[in-house]
């Protein structure tokens, strides 16, 4: 009897076939939406391998229906929506994506940068509704990267490709980190600092850790008034690490100068959110790690983690339940 997996998302065809030359693969097959709870929820009682996204919360309920459950491999390098410490108590092994999308999340969050500092999207539109009147001197005049401080918040994978883009336009490198990287800090000729003078000489200050409830809201009001008043903030991690009314508040009154978001508290964003009618944030539909390459990739791993736990081996990319 070949084992069961079950897959909350239509992954690439390649993938599947090869799942499904080893294993009994059932599918929610809808691109653009996600599983329902109730059938995900009836869906895990037999399965033994899951291949998730992160829009699905695989959480003590999920887990407990789950009786015959050995691996939980989630399609992004972010697991905030896997119970860890659930899955560790019924030992199943969770598995996630890093390094995979590294690159190419680095290259999204420099380009949200560029686009939040040059108004790039704004400008875009100004000219496509037929505002742009003649070339004048003060138009459309955004923030200098060359040569600008860079802070950015969680030196890890994409923290430190962040920085080698940095680099190219000879940015000065300021990070906080929870733990210190002297040798990082050599290597790439970037300095630590704790959080609030990061966050009180930064030009660009851009998020890179994981989320979990110890940093919902890290940045909030104070943090966000600490910020210089041409500040920009990029968040690319996950959106509840930015509380989003306070930095609504913020872009409004002039506090900062702009953001670029590809994360939101709530996934899709409500498309009457007060932040989407702010002119002076960059908004993006969580497509940090999105290029044919890497979401190819990022799948690859995924079904090569299931595949291997449930051969008996050791998954490539697991998760620590302590992290
Ligand atoms: P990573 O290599 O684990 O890096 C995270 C870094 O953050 C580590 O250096 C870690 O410190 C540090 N950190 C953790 N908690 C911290 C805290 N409370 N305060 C300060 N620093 C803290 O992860 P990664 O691969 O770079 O990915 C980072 C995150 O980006 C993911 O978790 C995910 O949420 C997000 N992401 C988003 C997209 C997207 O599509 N927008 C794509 C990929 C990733 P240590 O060195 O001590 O562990
Ligand atoms: C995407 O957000 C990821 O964590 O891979």
């Amino acid at each position: 009897m070949p084992k069961t997996i079950y897959i909350t998302r239509k992954l690439p065809e390649v993938i599947i076939e090869k799942l499904s030359s080893h294993f009994q693969v059932r599918m929610w097959d809808q691109e653009d939406v996600p599983v329902p709870r109730e059938v995900l929820l009836k869906e895990v009682e037999d399965i033994d391998g899951l291949i998730c996204l992160l829009t699905e919360q695989i959480d003590e309920e999920v887990i407990y229906k789950a009786q015959n459950l050995k691996v939980i491999s989630n399609v992004a390098v972010g697991y905030n929506n896997i119970d860890v410490q659930a899955a560790a108590r019924k030992g199943i092994i969770v598995t996630n994506t890093p390094g995979v999308l590294t690159e190419t999340t680095a290259d999204l969050t420099f380009a949200l940068l560029m686009a939040a500092a040059r108004r790039i999207v704004y400008a875009s539109d100004y000219l496509r509704s037929g505002e742009w009147g003649a070339w004048s001197l003060m138009q459309l005049t955004g923030q200098d990267i060359y040569g600008a401080t860079l802070g950015i918040i969680g030196l890890g994978r994409i923290g430190e490709a962040l920085v080698k883009r940095a680099k190219g336009f000879d940015m000065r490198v300021l990070y906080y980190s929870r733990t210190r990287k002297p040798d990082k800090e050599q290597e790439l000729g970037i300095h630590y600092m704790e959080m609030e003078p990061l966050l009180q000489h930064s030009d660009f200050i851009c998020i890179m850790i994981p989320y979990s409830k110890e940093v919902h809201h890290l940045i909030g009001k104070k943090e966000l008034s600490l910020m210089k008043k041409n500040a920009i903030l990029i968040n690319t991690a996950r959106g509840g690490i930015v509380d989003e009314d306070a930095l609504y508040q913020a872009l409004k009154n002039g506090e900062i100068w702009g953001a670029g978001l590809d994360v939101f508290e709530q996934e899709p964003i409500r498309v009457d959110h007060p932040l989407l009618s702010l002119p002076n944030v960059v908004t993006l539909p969580h497509i940090g790690s999105a290029s044919v390459k890497t979401r190819m990739n990022m799948a690859q791993l995924a079904a090569d983690n299931v595949m291997n736990v449930l051969n008996g081996k050791q998954p490539i990319t697991p998760v620590r339940a302590e992290s």
